[in-house]
């Protein structure tokens, strides 16, 4: 049975002050949860959450990161630097990354690439448009990003990695794609994976949906067969509903 992962997408908001205050509060509202609990958040409260997170079931994540080590790459934060802090897990290509900062599948595979490298584990966002789907072409999108973005990983590195199936039209519109529309294209995106890598890798994988999760449609979109767990940006802003939707088989 694969586990449930719920992590929260704080995008750019939330002070270092605000930041402790949520986890304080949000600290004792999920430390029962059975699901998973990771909180990915700007890079300038990685520290402060890391150090308040310290002993407690949440873990921290950040939103993106550089593919190197060191350069001239003026404003970049490489992977080696989210490590050294104290990151778990990092988010790579969000539908938000690709469209206002130009990444290519071929960026998201090298960032993949790079997380392993340096210890971190990967949430991998993949989502078709709003013009891609009614065009029928979902499945064509999501399973060639998927491919592209695991393309020359290791069977045990593509059983560490979370996949984010968000469909673009979802994010931050309230629309959410139905439970039973969802679970289709996760299940389209397991098997493409068991096509290259067999089916007892694409068993173990991890793959959650997003777009606007809630904790009024959590437990229905995550007790579906193939869905395990939610990449959750607006809704996680507030810890009481983040940890409605955390808590959502309770
Ligand atoms: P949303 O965002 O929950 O606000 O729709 C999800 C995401 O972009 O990860």
């Amino acid at each position: 049975m694969r586990r449930k992962v719920i992590a929260g997408n704080w995008k750019m908001n939330m002070l270092p002050n605000e930041a402790i205050e949520y986890l304080q509060a949000f600290e004792p509202m999920v430390k029962n949860a059975e699901a998973e609990v990771i909180l990915c958040v700007p890079y300038t409260d990685l520290f402060y959450c890391i150090m308040n997170a310290q002993g407690t079931n949440i873990k921290i994540g950040a939103q993106n990161m550089h593919y190197s080590e060191t350069g001239a790459y003026t404003g970049e934060v490489s992977p080696k630097m989210l490590k050294v802090v104290g990151v778990e897990y990092v988010i790579i290509g969000h539908s938000e990354r690709r469209a206002y900062y130009g990444e290519t599948d071929e960026i998201v595979n090298k960032k993949v690439k790079a997380a392993f490298e340096y210890e971190l584990k990967p949430i991998v966002c993949v989502g078709e448009s709003l013009e891609q789907r009614e065009a029928g072409k979902t499945e064509e999108i999501i399973t060639s990003q998927t491919r592209l973005a695991l393309e020359g990983l290791t069977p045990e590195q593509v059983k560490a990695t979370i996949i984010a199936y968000e469909p673009i039209w979802a994010i931050g519109t309230g629309k959410t794609a139905t439970s039973e529309d969802a679970n289709n294209s996760i299940k389209s995106i397991r098997a493409e994976i068991a096509k290259i890598y067999g089916s007892e890798v694409a068993e173990e994988v991890i793959i959650q949906y997003g777009g606007s999760v809630k904790s009024s449609n959590a437990k229905e979109l995550f007790e579906t067969s193939d869905i395990d767990g939610g990449l959750v940006g607006g809704a996680s802003l507030k810890p009481d509903e983040f940890s409605k939707i955390v808590n959502y088989n309770k």
